[in-house]
């Protein structure tokens, strides 16, 4: 058995002997202990404690001892949101918005989703692959200890299955958790401009059943948004999905409020993402149900949006993560301490807020909160260590510094 003993932590950042999905005022309760010890035993967390109660729980020190003195630390961020699989950054697009162009003149220029699904279609599964892999190397280093990614930039049956099998790869590639997601309804292809009933045909009779077959896909998504596609498209092509055991987790209320959060909450969505716009029955049905809402800042940052309203939702007793959106279009960084420094900043959230949202919550939002999203014991020891700071709320306060010292994955630091 390899064991480490961590000792003179600062401060142990959300230790929890319970898991609970936290709404309203518990978000804010983020139970730490100051001057602690952590003993990991083959990358589980096997105990913890305050240093005085080192000596009675760990008679036997281990041989490899780490001293932390002034550093905290915490779980991985979670990031329960990314698009990490794509061919091509957009940053030609990036210059047109600041000479001007809105996002509906670079769509008829054939840019957005269009573009990244053109070159995607054009590239390798394993450039696409090697991309995406040197990506998810570079978050780890940042902190992010388990990841959802999801398909979307295909839109087509070849396109949507290459994505989905780069991200089983990477699955089998990385020893952190990943959960793929299924989103062929992202926007429609220009063959299926005027025929959507074709290509929701298409994801049901052509996609599905290979995703379900060659156990691609973990859950299924649907951009729900005027333009897009409608809560009666996604609940057709989410039943399907639940059909093969895929569970809904979707883009919703980023542009419009349209009905997607009721029909997603209908369909028992296990999230609904991004809701930049939000009417208050919005807000008191998602508060109501075991859906969580996953705010996505840096996308709003990205595109000059207004802000998830992260205050009222919580206020209303609604269960809220973190994410990064990481794509090439409306958010390119997938760096979660960015998030949650924005969280803080742009949506009023308090430091203990956003990091519960971004560990123990966003753990529920891909159904990792048995192995993962807090320091408890028998959870994997996927650790954040960041540099000496004089206190917690440093981390969000200093944004655009890089306060992670080290990251350690199952017991090993990479
Ligand atoms: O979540 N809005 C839908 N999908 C992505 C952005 C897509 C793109 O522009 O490539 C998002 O923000
Ligand atoms: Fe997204």
């Amino acid at each position: 058995m390899s064991s480490i003993l961590v000792k003179h932590i600062k401060q142990l950042v959300n230790v929890r002997e319970q898991n609970s999905l936290l709404r309203g005022t518990a978000l804010a309760n983020l139970p730490m202990i100051e001057d602690a010890f952590l003993l990991i035993e083959d990358g589980i967390i096997a105990d913890y404690g305050p240093m005085y109660e080192l000596e009675l729980k760990v008679p036997q020190l281990p041989k490899h001892i780490i001293d932390a003195a002034g550093q905290f630390v915490l779980p991985t961020w979670c990031d329960s949101h990314t698009h990490l699989v794509f061919a091509k950054t957009r940053e030609e697009e990036f210059i047109d918005k600041i000479k001007g162009m809105s996002y509906a003149d670079i769509a008829a220029k054939g840019g957005g989703i269009l573009n990244s699904a053109r070159v995607l279609n054009e590239t390798q599964e394993d450039d696409l692959l090697y991309s995406a892999s040197q990506r998810l190397q570079e978050l780890i280093k940042l902190g992010t200890g388990a990841i959802e990614i999801k398909s979307g930039y295909g839109l087509t049956v070849g396109g949507e299955l290459k994505m989905l099998r780069v991200i089983k790869k990477l699955k089998a590639q990385f020893n952190i958790p990943i959960k793929a997601t299924f989103l062929a309804a992202h926007t429609y292809p220009v063959l299926y401009k005027d025929d959507h009933q074709a290509y929701i045909d298409l994801i049901i009779n052509e996609m599905l059943p290979v995703i379900a077959a060659e156990n691609l896909a973990d859950y299924i998504d649907c951009f729900c948004e005027t333009g897009f596609f409608s809560p009666e498209e996604m609940e057709t092509i989410c039943n399907a999905g639940m059909s093969y055991g895929l569970k809904p987790k979707l883009h919703v209320n980023q542009l419009n409020s349209i009905g997607g959060i009721e029909s997603a909450i209908k369909l028992n969505a296990l999230s609904v993402d991004h809701l930049e716009t939000m009417n208050d029955a919005d807000v008191q049905a998602l508060a109501a149900s075991n859906t969580i809402g996953t705010l996505l800042p840096t996308a709003a940052f990205f595109l000059r949006m207004q802000y998830q309203p992260a205050r009222t939702l919580i206020d209303n007793n609604c269960a809220i993560a973190l994410a990064s959106d990481y794509n090439p279009g409306s958010s390119p960084s997938g760096n979660m301490n960015f998030v949650i420094a924005l969280s803080c900043i742009q949506m009023k959230m308090l430091p203990e807020e956003a990091i519960n949202a971004a560990t123990i919550n966003a753990a529920y939002a891909m159904e990792l909160e048995k192995e993962l999203g807090s320091i408890s014991i028998g959870k994997k020891a996927n650790l954040i260590f960041t540099k000496p700071m004089p206190s917690l709320a440093y981390l969000p306060y200093s944004f655009g510094n890089n306060l992670v010292d080290k990251v350690m994955i199952n017991g090993i630091f990479v």
